[in-house]
């Protein structure tokens, strides 16, 4: 870290959530409203959250729990905890150390990380921080197809160097969602923070009158399942998907031999009136059975929440705003306490519900008022 003083924890911040009101007061408004909004009515952005508090818990007791762990192994690493950092782009806008305090925490608590390739940090001084941690999570690195072959290589080639160990592709963003509460902001990315891991990409799209600047324009240049094929014919990292929702794509993903999935809608961030994650992911594990990796993100804020998404077949979470959140209050002392509150929930919550490992906590958790 730049050696600053420890910055301090609010002491009403008893939870994840009591972050927010903090970070409000700590960014730009217009920084706030990117980093909070949502798409156009925000219904999905609101679902997300309302998904997980409307389901009920159904615990165990009386058994003896000694021993017990919240460990898994997913796609070659061990995991201290199902919990992976939301690839989240421009964390600058937030604090100045960005990406990097987020790392550090997150490498402290046994949390993973997944780089958005929108970072205003250098993806290897990110990855730097994490790989000092012995104890840490995965190191994941997220991506958009660029439609530049070049480019790409490039870009896999670093994200190899540097250490990463997995590859997520988002494919549910090939355009902004229509983000009424950024606009109204009149939010721009200050000219000091910059997707630094990117540069050099600058292609202005050219067009023939009469053509759409999205279908003709931007649409062609993203990916399709072709690239999908070509991005695991070029890099020998696992490849995940983030944002598929629909079980056809999520079988077809499977014949492409992708490690996983990131079961999304993008914090409600692209395209409004999805259904929240927690309503997706049942459907996508039975498209799925029961051996592919699946994440899933979107509103997760308790340990409670962490429970209830493997419950219904999830084999880890990524925690996003939150995080974020925590780190405008206090850098990375802020992540990192933001993380390890989630952590304590999350063990108390399996604790509660009768469950020695995450090997244990399954649908016969959740209250089902018909039998
Ligand atoms: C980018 O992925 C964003 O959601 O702003």
């Amino acid at each position: 870290m730049s050696g600053g003083a420890l910055q301090q924890i609010p002491p009403d911040v008893a939870n994840l959530a009591d972050f927010e009101p903090h970070a409000r007061e700590r960014m730009s408004p217009e920084a706030f409203a990117y980093l909070n909004g949502g798409a156009a009515d925000e219904l999905t952005l609101r679902a997300n959250r309302a998904a997980w508090d409307a389901i009920q818990l159904w615990p165990r007791v009386l058994r003896d729990l000694s021993g017990g762990h919240t460990r898994i192994d997913l796609l070659g690493r061990r995991w201290p905890v199902p919990v992976a950092l939301a690839p989240i782009a421009y964390q600058q806008l937030a604090h100045p150390e960005g990406e990097l305090a987020s790392a550090l925490a997150a490498a402290a608590q046994g949390v993973g990380l997944v780089l958005s390739a929108q970072s205003s940090v250098a993806m290897d001084v990110v990855a730097r921080a994490m790989a000092s941690e012995t104890e840490r999570g995965p190191l994941w690195f997220q991506l958009y197809w660029r439609d530049d072959p070049g480019f790409m290589r490039e870009l896999l080639g670093r994200v190899e160097a540097a250490g990463y160990e997995a590859l997520v592709l988002t494919v549910d963003a090939p355009v902004h969602g229509a983000r009424d509460r950024e606009r109204r902001a009149g939010f721009k990315l200050p000219p000091q923070i910059r997707a630094v891991n990117l540069g050099g990409l600058k292609r202005p799209v050219e067009l023939q009158p009469g053509q759409s600047l999205l279908f003709d324009g931007l649409m062609p240049r993203s990916a399709t399942w072709t690239q999908i094929d070509w991005l695991r014919e070029h890099s020998r990292l696992p490849l995940l998907l983030k944002g598929v929702v629909h079980p056809d794509d999520a079988r077809e993903a499977q014949r492409r031999d992708v490690a996983g999935l990131v079961v999304s809608n993008h914090g409600g961030r692209t395209l409004d009136t999805l259904p929240p994650t927690a309503a997706l992911l049942p459907r996508l594990r039975e498209a799925v059975g029961p051996e592919l990796p699946l994440l899933v993100d979107g509103g997760i804020r308790r340990g409670t929440d962490v429970l209830k998404a493997l419950a219904l077949g999830a084999d880890a979470v990524l925690l996003g705003r939150p995080y974020v959140h925590a780190l405008a209050t206090a850098g990375a002392h802020g992540v990192a306490h933001a993380l390890r509150l989630l952590r304590d929930e999350f063990e108390i919550a399996m604790a509660l519900s009768g469950c020695r490992s995450c090997d244990e906590i399954g649908p016969h958790l959740l209250w089902r008022s018909q039998e």
